[in-house]
Order: C-alpha cells, then sequence, then structure tokens
C-alpha cells in the first residue's frame, strides 16, 4: 500500500493497522508478567461535545477535502493483558489537542479563536482479535503547564479499564511536567515514545508505536465473554475523574 500521500481514503486508514501492527513485544507464556502501563488522570477535557465524526482518522472529519493541520503521524500498537496476551474488542479512545493546542472542550478557551476546526480531537478504534489498534492523528504539541500528550482511554465491556497518556520520548517540556514525573521511572518509560519518521514518507509522516498493558489479566474469551478479572477489580481500577 502507498502511505506517500497526505489523504488516505478511509478503507485505507481502517487497514493500516495491520500494515503498522506493533512490535513484537511479548509472546504469550514466554515471558515474566509485563509491566502494566500506569494509568494517569483524564484531565478535564475529555469531549464534552462529541464531533460529527468520531472514527479513527483525526485528521479528517466526514468527507471534509481540509484536513487538520499538524505533523501526521500514524499511531498503532496493541492492547494487552499481563501475561501478554492481546485484548480484542477492547474500545480504544483518545483525544488532544489541536496543533494550535485547543482541545475539543468547550470548557478549554485558551487560544480559542485560533482553533483548528478541522482537527476532529477525539477518535475510537475497536482491537482486532490480535489486539491492534490504529489512528491516523498529529504529534502533539505542549500547552501552558503540559508537555506534549495523547488522552488514552481502554474500556472493555462497557467499563474503563484503563486511562493513560502517551509522550513524545525526548520532549524537552517532559522533565518539567508533573503528571508525567510523577510516574515511578520504570512505568515512566512505558509511556514515552519516539515519533519516528516513517519509512518512505516523502512528506515527513511521522509513526509510534505504543504498546498498552492492562492491570489485571481480563481478556474477552472466544465465548465472548470477559475472563479473569472480578467486578470489584473493576471498580477499584475506575481512574479518579475529578483529578486534575
Ligand atoms: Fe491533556
Amino acid at each position: 500500500m502507498n502511505r506517500n500521500h497526505t489523504i488516505l481514503g478511509r478503507r485505507e486508514v481502517l487497514h493500516s493497522t495491520l500494515a503498522l501492527g506493533a512490535t513484537a513485544l511479548a509472546t504469550p507464556g514466554v515471558f515474566a508478567e509485563l509491566l502494566q502501563t500506569p494509568p494517569q488522570t483524564e484531565g478535564p477535557f475529555y469531549p464534552n461535545q462529541m464531533p460529527l465524526d468520531t472514527d479513527n482518522d483525526l485528521l479528517v472529519i466526514n468527507d471534509s477535502i481540509t484536513p487538520a493541520v499538524g505533523e501526521i503521524t500514524h499511531l498503532s500498537g496493541r492492547i494487552l493483558d499481563r501475561k501478554g496476551n492481546p485484548v480484542r474488542n477492547a474500545f480504544v479512545e483518545i483525544w488532544q489537542v489541536d496543533n494550535h493546542a485547543v482541545y475539543l472542550h468547550t470548557d478549554d478557551k485558551t487560544n480559542r479563536a485560533s482553533q483548528d476546526t478541522n482537527f476532529q480531537g477525539y477518535g475510537r478504534f475497536l482491537t482486532d482479535s490480535k489486539g491492534h489498534y490504529y489512528f491516523r492523528t498529529i504529534k502533539p504539541v505542549p500547552y501552558p503547564g503540559r508537555t506534549p500528550h495523547i488522552h488514552f482511554a481502554i474500556s472493555q465491556g462497557g467499563k474503563r479499564t484503563l486511562t493513560t497518556q502517551l509522550y513524545v520520548k525526548g520532549h524537552p517540556g517532559n522533565a518539567r511536567d508533573r503528571l508525567l514525573q510523577g510516574i515511578d521511572a520504570k512505568a515512566r518509560e512505558t509511556v514515552l515514545r519516539d515519533f519516528a519518521p516513517l519509512k518512505n514518507s516523502s512528506i515527513g509522516e511521522l509513526a509510534v508505536d505504543f504498546d498498552i498493558v492492562l492491570g489485571g489479566t481480563a481478556s474477552e474469551g472466544e465465548d465472548g465473554k470477559m475472563h479473569g478479572i472480578g467486578q470489584s477489580q473493576w471498580r477499584r481500577r475506575q481512574t479518579r475523574r475529578n483529578d486534575r
């Protein structure tokens, strides 16, 4: 598939999840338990009004001919349990500021006038049988008080199981970010990822690979039911939404 164009067709975007699959981080049964991706606050700007389009291509809203501004980033990875088993049918949501640092939230008043109305700001993806997800978005930019990040929420069976954030490895703002530095050093590494140039891209696209490890060993079995985690554990893992 030729990725050297600015606007991928909708079907191509969806199928890119297979081409840009995550690294072979874990082989079930071979390694010790994986380090859990640390939970992070949801923050105040999970969209209060969903965009007209909630697909996994944040660069284009519906059939608009004008894409969002920003460094095009192909963001993919897998949702895994701690044993390295892929979690299928996990509901993955991301949200982030546009290239002018504006959230898709009416309470985000900073720079509101310069909002990029072509940026979707939020997207969803349901993982496939190998636990893969894929989004096309922009490289996040800083906003006052925060280093660049992309918010993630993972839900299974209608319950939120992890809320976290992905950061740009090597960004100078990371050292000053209270939320990022609040994670212990080993776990912090698991949310820092390279936004690397996409091979053979003539327009400077980036690719980032971010596997997410859920805290339990819950996974959806062939019968479509959740296994390996109880309701009380689900509840304990709900991120405290009123944190900053
Ligand atoms: Fe944020």
